[in-house]
């Protein structure tokens, strides 16, 4: 297991490791074999359920893409559904929502990408060595980002754009709090709200959190288990935030809330996922959400990741076939960014 490292997207190291990886990975991708192997399951359970299994190469159906996969992101929810993979469970199980690799070949109607492109996305199954997306599902990897980064982006990219842009419709100048900084999202989205130009409080549970979201642009932070969030916010906003962007559920998040302008203007957006939700407030725009995934949304993505510069945060990075490990890593918490799996 590697430390945490931070990918700096403009570094031409990391552009000049990012096009050795792909074209050594393009190159393995112009013969793709008939079995690959995955981390998958075979019965619902604790971390040691998941081992390296071979199974057949899927083949892309129209629309579709396949994908030789270098890295894919370890999800915060691919512990429950390992643990309770569900009655309808098509054993073995492949998880894996997220990540990046080379173009091995192409379905029938897909416009816009060819063999050797280098590519992120979401869908399903990628612990594995080659995994098929829908194309809309799909996008180059941006400039400057390398295959390891990129296959934590995806999900984690969507959800803190989509939250900053679509859902609280951040503007310049405005404040907002980011509860859970320091994960997935939170180091995603403390980034693209600077980009916004948004003034940002950030929220995390350690010395390292709160020192790693500041490296990435907060303007404030308070620990959000030990620190008094209230007088925090006082202080960062004294007329009352603007909104609140939920990455972590309980009585944090609610201090949060409290801190929202009390004009009825305040607004929240919360993850679908986080537990527990935030209660009902009279006048507050409370919004549930889950990232959205599509051509329009990566090409926003792609954008504002370019301008950002964004730094992508390695939790901590693990062979494919240390997929148990990534998830007992994940267990014990506290992660600074994202887990990846390294599959090539
Ligand atoms: N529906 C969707 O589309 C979607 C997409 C992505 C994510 N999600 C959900 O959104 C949530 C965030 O995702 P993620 O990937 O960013 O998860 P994550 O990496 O686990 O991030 C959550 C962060 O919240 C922090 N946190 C917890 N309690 C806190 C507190 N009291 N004060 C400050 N920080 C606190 C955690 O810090 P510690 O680890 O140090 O406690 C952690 O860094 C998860 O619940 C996930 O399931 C949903």
């Amino acid at each position: 297991m590697k430390t945490p490292t931070l990918l700096t997207v403009a570094a031409m190291s990391a552009c000049a490791a990012a096009i050795a990886v792909a074209s050594s990975a393009t190159a393995a991708a112009t013969a793709v074999p008939d079995t690959m192997l995955a981390a998958a399951f075979d019965h619902g359970g604790g971390p040691n359920v998941l081992s390296l299994h071979r199974l057949p190469v899927p083949k892309p159906k129209a629309g579709e893409v396949l994908i030789a996969v270098h890295s894919a992101g370890v999800a915060v929810w691919d512990a429950s559904d390992r643990q309770d993979p569900g009655e309808g469970a098509h054993f073995p199980v492949v998880l894996g929502t997220d990540g990046a690799g080379i173009v091995a070949a192409v379905g029938a109607g897909v416009h816009g990408f060819k063999v050797g492109d280098a590519v992120y996305g979401t869908g399903d199954g990628f612990y594995a060595q080659y995994v098929t997306a829908a194309a809309e599902d799909v996008a180059h990897v941006p400039k400057g980002v390398d295959l390891t980064a990129a296959g934590i982006l995806a999900v984690s990219g969507l959800s803190a754009l989509e939250g900053i842009d679509d859902v609280l419709r951040m503007k310049a100048g405005e404040t907002l709090i980011i509860h859970g900084a320091s994960g997935g999202v939170g180091t995603l989205a403390v980034q693209f709200a600077k980009l916004r130009g948004v003034r940002v409080l950030a929220t995390a549970t350690t010395d390292d959190g709160l020192a790693l979201v500041k490296r990435l642009g907060a303007d404030a932070v308070v620990n959000g288990k030990s620190g008094d969030i209230a007088a925090a916010a006082r202080a960062f906003a004294p007329q009352g935030v603007d909104a609140v962007l939920g990455l972590a559920g309980g009585e944090a998040l609610e201090r949060c809330i409290d801190a929202l302008r009390p004009d009825h203007r305040g607004r929240v957006a919360y993850l679908y996922g986080i537990e527990p939700i935030p209660r009902p407030r009279l006048y507050v725009q409370m919004t549930l959400y889950s990232y959205i995934s599509g051509v329009r949304e990566f090409d926003q993505l792609n954008q504002a990741v370019e301008a950002a510069r964004l730094q992508v945060p390695v939790a901590a990075e693990y062979p494919l076939a240390d997929a148990a490990q990534a998830h007992q890593r994940m267990a014990a918490g506290h992660l600074l960014g994202k887990i990846v799996l390294r599959v090539r």
